[in-house]
């Protein structure tokens, strides 16, 4: 059964759009299954440098159909500013090869704005969250009363829809929150111009992936957000309102767990984070500033959707751990293993020390996840340049080991390395 997926395995922004985009050569269907565009992916191929939100990584892929699945949410302003921008450079975003499954929930301005109030609301205690109107439009989902994709075929109903959304969300974000209310008109005008347009990207996504699994094709499922975002795995509340792990693939797609092949997590040679909560082995000073780059570079550790300098720290194996169990991972891909190079030891946390007691595993309880310290090993760094390395063998021996040992404490291999941005800066260790 060739379907893949592809996982965050700690907090995100750990280069799933690289990966996805790597192993959609040879893929037919590559398909979104939860978030939004909270998610913002870089991809990098020669000069050029493609930065998604919504549209799955695929869509380089010439002759990939893309999909965003049920679980997704979709801001269709969001969604066309990104077809627009990919047409301009040539990408087909046309209907054969764009899909957008009828299931998948609609981000409105009203949820954007409830957002904002919310996040206003929480103070000092503020999720950090992107502000593109997730949370809100996944309570909506979860009260049943959101709104699905596929009213964007019948203007009539779309129209009562969003009329009865925005009246209410106004009579919160006024009396509750003493915002200005949203004009509905104007966004029933946009919404009706956009519908036009989305109308035929309409697809029923569970069966669409039934159709291709059956004729043997291989289908990508693209992960965005990771392990540690998620809502009943991750470092709640400090999380996205979605299920970005292996099960909330399944759900999110329509696909039953029999038809999975393998579950790749792919994890940065270090640790990042986005938004507030806890991280237990931050950095910050110079080795902070060094992990994260300067922000010149669009691989650079500032995020892609808000331009927030990420908190960085080392390793956290705890972490992988606990990503390999939540999503029964089969393999890791280890991304940006280049950046750390140069660094005469490279510390990485085996365990944590819990009130004097060791701990191997990753608690998600936030009170217990406070009084843990990490418990570092050093590793020996190297000093070569490796951006040039294709072959496991063209790695300096102190970037094996560390590669090897991560691959041991975690417990499951390490498939692939990549030693930079480029699509063709990858090391295949199968
Ligand atoms: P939301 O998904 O916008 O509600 O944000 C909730 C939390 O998830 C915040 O800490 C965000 O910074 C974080 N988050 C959401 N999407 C991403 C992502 O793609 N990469 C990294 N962090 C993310």
């Amino acid at each position: 059964m060739p379907l893949t997926i592809i996982i965050g395995a700690q907090w995100g922004d750990e280069g799933k759009g690289h990966i996805t985009d790597r192993l959609a050569q040879g893929a037919a269907v590559v398909a979104r299954y939860s978030g939004g565009d909270n998610a913002g992916h870089t991809v990098t191929i020669g000069a050029e440098i493609f930065k998604l939100h919504l549209i799955p990584s695929g869509i380089i892929h010439p002759g990939v159909v893309c999909l965003i699945g049920n679980g997704a949410v979709v801001n269709p302003a969001v969604l066309l500013r990104e077809m627009d921008a990919l047409a301009a450079r040539g990408v087909d975003v046309g209907p054969a090869r764009l899909k957008l499954s009828g299931g998948a929930h609609l981000i409105t301005p009203a949820h954007i704005a409830m957002d904002r109030a919310h996040e206003r609301e929480r103070g000092r205690g503020a999720i950090g969250t992107t502000l593109r109107g997730i949370g809100p439009a996944y309570t909506d989902k979860a009260r049943r009363i959101g709104l699905r994709a596929e009213l964007l075929a019948d203007p009539d109903a779309l129209a009562a829809a969003l009329a009865g959304h925005i009246a209410a969300k106004n009579e919160v974000l006024v009396k509750v929150y003493g915002e200005e209310p949203l004009d509905a008109n104007a966004i029933l005008a946009d919404y009706a111009a956009q519908a036009a347009r989305l109308a035929p990207h309409l697809a029923d996504g569970p069966v669409l992936l039934d159709e291709a699994l059956a004729r043997g094709e291989t289908v990508l499922a693209e992960g965005a957000q990771g392990t540690l975002l998620d809502l009943d795995h991750g470092t709640y509340p400090f999380v996205t309102s979605s299920s970005p792990t292996a099960g909330g693939a399944i759900t999110g797609l329509g696909v039953g767990p029999r038809a999975v092949d393998r579950i790749i997590g792919v994890a940065k040679a270090f640790t990042t984070r986005v938004g507030g909560g806890p991280f237990p082995t931050e950095l910050d000073g110079d080795l902070a500033a060094r992990l994260r780059g300067t922000g010149e570079n669009p691989w650079d550790e500032f995020g892609t959707t808000t331009g927030r300098p990420r908190r960085v720290g080392w390793l956290d194996l705890p972490i992988l751990r606990h990503a390999r169990r939540v999503n029964s991972l089969s393999d890791l891909v280890l991304t940006k293993l280049d950046i750390l190079s140069g660094l005469a030891e490279i510390p990485v946390a085996v365990a944590y020390d819990l009130d004097g007691r060791r701990r191997a595993d990753f608690p998600t309880d936030l009170s217990v996840l406070a009084r843990c310290r990490p418990i570092y090993e050093t590793l020996p760094g190297w000093g070569e340049d490796i951006t040039g390395a294709r072959r496991p063998a063209d790695l300096p021996a102190n970037a094996r080991r560390y590669v090897d040992f991560i691959a041991a404490a975690a417990g499951v291999p390490v498939s692939y390395v990549s030693v930079g941005p480029g699509r063709e800066q990858f090391i295949s260790r199968d």
